[in-house]
């Protein structure tokens, strides 16, 4: 089978290699197509990994419940084993590479014993793009391969423009070999796990886990990880940012790029229906991708993304017809949904997917639930897994191979307090400054404590391949290396009043900031000068068909000269840790952060109301 797919000398060895040693009882090639997926959709019905959910309610589809073990990314096993461990830097894990592969080979050495192995080729971005990339996937999970089919181009065709060329081996397993005549378990897993990436080598090794982000090695591992580091190597980036498209009534398109935290909303983000009046008025917003894009100078000295993903891994809970309805209809068939409840008729429901829960549900863990029983019934980072194709918002320009042009990035995290609604950095070092010191409270997404302020750099933090502080200088080298880099700006959506209610409505209502933000590329909006960048005023804001009013606004919006003082402090924890590598420009860019803070009281009255409050004499 593998001789008529492929001639690529260097897969079929490594295959052969891999065979030998985690002993598979069968090898088997994956070709992409429905039947396939079909029939190993049926084998893990079978299984009792899957359920078919309803086909009425909905088509195609199935509900997965993992061990509860094995329910988010590991961070705290995710290792980055470059040759030196000062180029994997302070933030990531690191093992010496051959101390390393030593212990992974005696982990998989058998591992895949009873069990069939996949070989799954799959592209990260269109086909054919010369900025995808193409990857190989090795898994003895049927779940994983599921999934890929639905988050990547995967298959014969992939193999085909592969040729004899260049791919990333991604090799994965469960870790748990079957005795012969051992019954399998629904969601076989291992308590030990390794999620690996060898970024000089461009190779991952993942054991242990069946889950997300630490099995469909695509997406975080290959598509972040290995790929930034390509990107520093190459000239380009590799981010965790949706990518979206704003339609002027004028017509008239910019892209943005935002990078949130896991499980901060760039999901909805990516999908926002505008309000009523601005859809009146003719604003349109496009989805070209949730989670991660690939950004390369391209020939015209403009910035171009492509997403290299194919389907949306989205978080579940929260999710609704209201607060996301094009990932709703995203969801409403051929989708694969993990860790939710499951409904008496056969769907699938989980908290805030309506207003009034279900008077009877079975529970992520397959016991009996009712509300008011005191568990949730889905796990807080249940997901779905849906073709991004199913998208009522997606792009027109989503595959296209050259990408779209990009006007701005946004950087957000959740924080209650300290950070305002949006501003504008002065300039590309300003902005690179801003992102580096995202800090964001920590959610479901990875395993530990929630609710935490972390720093988060560039939302990146678990997904940087290398050095964070040879990430933020490549990240100033690109901005010099282009005539016209895109515009920065901060976002906080999650800010709370006094009794711990959110201020801000969020969701739809996103579209007032992100008016504000391509006006401001255009060159249209006005601005006025604060501490830490440009701040729309309440006057440049459109606030039809929402109740906003100044003294809200400046709540909003305040900047606290105290609380930017210890925030600065913290940006120093995260600067010493990295020291020897720090980019010079960060020093200065604090001095003159610091320096604004000290300005006179008068100078804010002077430049209007955005927020003369909070600055104690
Ligand atoms: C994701 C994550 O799954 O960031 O996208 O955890
Ligand atoms: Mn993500």
């Amino acid at each position: 089978m593998a001789a008529q797919m492929t001639q690529n000398r260097e897969l079929l060895k490594w295959v052969e290699e891999t065979v030998a040693l985690c002993e598979p009882s069968n090898v088997y090639w994956c070709d992409g197509s429905q039947e396939e997926y079909d029939r190993m959709c049926e084998l893990l019905v079978q299984s009792g990994t899957f359920k078919k959910l309803n086909p009425e309610k909905r088509p195609n589809s199935y509900l997965a419940w993992s061990d509860p073990i094995d329910v988010a990314r590991v961070e705290d096993r995710t290792f980055i084993c470059s040759t030196s461990k000062q180029d994997a830097g302070p933030t990531n894990n690191w093992v010496n590479p051959k101390e390393m592969k030593e212990t992974l080979k005696g982990l998989f050495k058998g591992c895949m014993k009873g069990r069939t192995m996949y070989v799954i080729p799959f592209s990260m971005g269109p086909l054919g793009s010369p900025i995808a990339k193409i990857g190989i996937e090795i898994t003895d999970s049927p779940y994983v391969v599921v999934n890929m089919r639905i988050m990547t181009r995967m298959g014969k065709k992939v193999l085909e423009v592969l040729g004899n060329g260049e791919f990333v081996p991604c090799l994965h397993s469960v870790g748990a070999p079957l005795e012969p005549g051992q019954q399998d378990v629904p969601w076989p897993c291992n308590k030990e796990k390794y999620i690996v990436h060898f970024p000089e080598e461009r190779a991952i090794w993942s054991f242990g886990s069946g889950y997300g982000g630490n099995a469909l090695l695509g997406k975080k591992c290959l598509a972040l990880r290995i790929a930034s580091k390509q990107g520093k190597d190459e000239g380009w980036l590799a981010e965790h940012m949706l990518i979206l498209g704003v339609e002027a009534p004028t017509g008239e398109k910019t892209y943005v790029g935002a990078a949130f935290p896991s499980a901060c909303g760039k999901t909805n983000f990516a999908m926002l229906i505008p309000p009523k009046p601005f859809q009146e008025k003719g604003w349109k917003v496009t989805t070209i991708g949730d989670d991660i894009a690939w950004i390369k100078p391209g020939p015209d000295g403009q910035i171009y993304a492509i997403n290299p993903e194919y389907g949306y891994f989205g978080v579940a809970p929260g999710t609704n017809y209201d607060t996301n309805p094009n990932a709703m209809t995203s969801c409403e068939k051929n989708s694969i949904f993990t860790n939710v409840a499951l409904t008496e008729d056969g769907d699938v429901w989980w908290e805030g997917m309506t207003k009034e829960p279900p008077a009877k549900l079975i529970d992520w863990q397959g016991n009996e639930w009712t509300p008011g029983c005191g568990r949730p019934a889905a796990h807080p980072n249940a997901r779905f897994t849906s073709p991004a194709s199913q998208c009522p918002c997606i792009d027109p320009e989503w595959e296209n191979p050259r990408g779209v042009p990009m006007s701005a990035f946004i950087f957000g995290g959740r924080r209650k307090d300290t950070v305002p609604l949006v501003y504008q950095a002065f300039n590309w070092n300003y902005g690179v400054y801003l992102a580096a010191t995202l800090g964001s409270e920590t959610t479901a997404a990875a395993v530990g404590a929630t609710g935490n302020v972390r720093r988060d750099p560039f939302a990146m933090l678990p997904f940087c391949g290398y050095h964070m502080a040879d990430y933020f200088a490549h990240w100033l080298q690109f901005g010099r290396s282009i005539p016209k880099p895109p515009r920065i700006f901060s976002v906080n959506w999650f800010r709370k009043d006094a009794n711990g209610k959110f201020i801000w409505p969020g969701y739809g209502e996103n579209m007032r900031v992100l008016k504000w933000i391509v006006e401001r590329v255009q060159g249209k909006a006005g601005s006025v000068e604060s501490p830490l960048g440009w701040m729309p005023r309440f006057e440049d804001m459109d606030w039809e068909g929402l109740e906003m009013n100044r003294e809200k606004y400046n709540e909003l919006m305040s900047v606290d000269r105290d609380v930017w003082q210890q925030e600065v402090l913290s940006h120093e924890e995260l600067f010493i840790k990295m020291y020897d590598r720090l980019p010079k420009e960060f020093l200065h860019t604090r001095e003159l952060i610091l320096s604004s803070l000290w300005r006179s009281p008068e100078h804010w009255e002077q430049i209007g109301d955005v927020h003369p409050e909070g600055w104690n004499e």
